[in-house]
């Protein structure tokens, strides 16, 4: 007999949701039965770029929800939604993959583990890089002993978000997009913890975290455009485009993460990660595994160097997920590894309150 299809609903048609959809469309063990959006047109549009014929459209959620033969819903809206997109898709029995950020809050955070825990459904979060093919190779490098035991790690999501972006207008206020650290910075606060940990499907548990803001974006209505190396008019971020964060982890490495959305230049990703018996900038790695070395050993590899969504590795993370539905097994970035991912942002959110550092986990979540 063949084996079942799995089905999936992807909620919310825009810039991302066109690449899941190519993910799960490549997947042999999964279709798309129904897209779902506040405008029908957008949810055509998805399926036209994709070549989909066999597709059911929904504008209420819910209903989408209820869609026969749905096993997994893949939250592509804006962020402020995903919470109680993530809680009702719980509710309803799928299986989710969660775009980053998964929630605005530490409430929301709380919601949605207790959601997931009572249901048991299996959940992915899109902190894609993890499937990167630079991360895939200093992970396996770090696993392996090239660096031995790691004691420090860097990482900056350094990108002009700005109006291109088609999120934008929800994105840059306070209210729905809360800091630059939760929209984009998230990616390097999990790289942060990816790379901290010698585990290879393993990030590390942070402990305490000590935060600044600032910049000069904030309440400023001009951007970048690196394009044609000019600034242009467009409506303010409403929070500090720099974030600049200490974080101590349980295994006691020391990571610096930061976000930085006033950079004039193109996107870039760096990275560093330094052990007692070696370091690795970027895709370039010193270790004493090559006692011969007399310069620094480059790899030629995808490096995340571009804000394109078509260039992120959104394939391995859907290949990864349903190969854990599959073999009944939990992802290493699940909702409860992403918990603590956002912990720190909101960590980092109380520093400015406070100018204390803050311990982890967050009381309440
Ligand atoms: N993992 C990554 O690397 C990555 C990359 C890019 C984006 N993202 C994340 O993905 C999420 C979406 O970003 P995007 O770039 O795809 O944004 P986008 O292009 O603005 O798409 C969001 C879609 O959500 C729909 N939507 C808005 N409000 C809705 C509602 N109340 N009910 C149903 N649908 C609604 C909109 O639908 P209509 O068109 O029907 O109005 C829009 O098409 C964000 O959280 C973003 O941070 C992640």
């Amino acid at each position: 007999m063949a084996e079942k299809m799995l089905g999936v609903l992807v909620h919310g048609a825009g810039w991302v949701a066109g690449e899941h959809i190519r993910a799960f469309t490549a997947n042999p063990h999964t279709k798309i039965l129904a897209i779902s959006s506040r405008k029908l047109a957008s949810c055509q549009k998805r399926a036209d770029d994709a070549g989909l014929k066999d597709v059911a459209f929904y504008t209420d959620y819910e209903k989408a929800l209820a869609h026969e033969g749905v096993d997994i819903v893949c939250v592509c809206t804006p962020q402020h939604l995903h919470a109680e997109n993530t809680i009702a898709a719980a509710e309803a029995g799928k299986h989710i993959v969660i775009e980053k950020p998964i929630a605005n809050s530490p409430a929301e955070l709380r919601a949605m583990r207790a959601a997931v825990a009572k249901t048991g459904v299996k959940t992915v979060v899109s902190f894609v890089l993890r499937w990167n093919p630079l991360f895939e190779t200093i992970k396996a490098l770090v696993a392996d002993g090239a660096l031995g035991d790691l004691y420090s790690v860097e990482t900056d999501y350094q990108h002009d978000i700005a109006s291109w972006w088609t999120g934008y207008e929800d994105a840059r206020t306070k209210e729905k997009g809360v800091s630059a650290l939760l929209t984009g910075g998230c990616h390097a606060v999990d790289a942060a913890r990816w790379f901290a940990a010698k585990g290879r499907y393993e990030a590390a548990t942070p402990v305490e975290v000590f935060a600044y803001a600032g910049g000069w974006r904030k309440g400023r209505d001009i951007e970048f455009n690196y394009h044609t190396n000019s600034f242009r008019p467009a409506p303010p971020l409403e929070y500090d485009d720099l974030e600049m964060v200490l974080i101590r982890f349980d295994n006691g490495v020391v990571a610096k993460v930061s976000v930085n959305y006033g950079c004039v230049m193109p996107y870039m990703f760096p990275i560093e990660v330094f052990g007692d018996r070696g370091t690795i900038k970027d895709n370039r790695v010193w270790s004493t595994k090559f006692p011969g070395q007399k310069g620094w050993i480059e790899i030629p590899t995808i490096l995340p160097d571009s804000a394109d969504v078509s260039h992120h590795p959104f394939q391995g993370q859907i290949d990864h997920f349903v190969e854990c539905l599959r073999s009944g097994t939990e992802s290493h970035c699940n909702l409860e590894d992403a918990i603590k991912t956002h912990e720190i942002v909101f960590a980092a959110q109380r520093c400015y309150e406070t100018r204390q550092p803050v311990k982890l986990p967050l009381e309440g979540v």
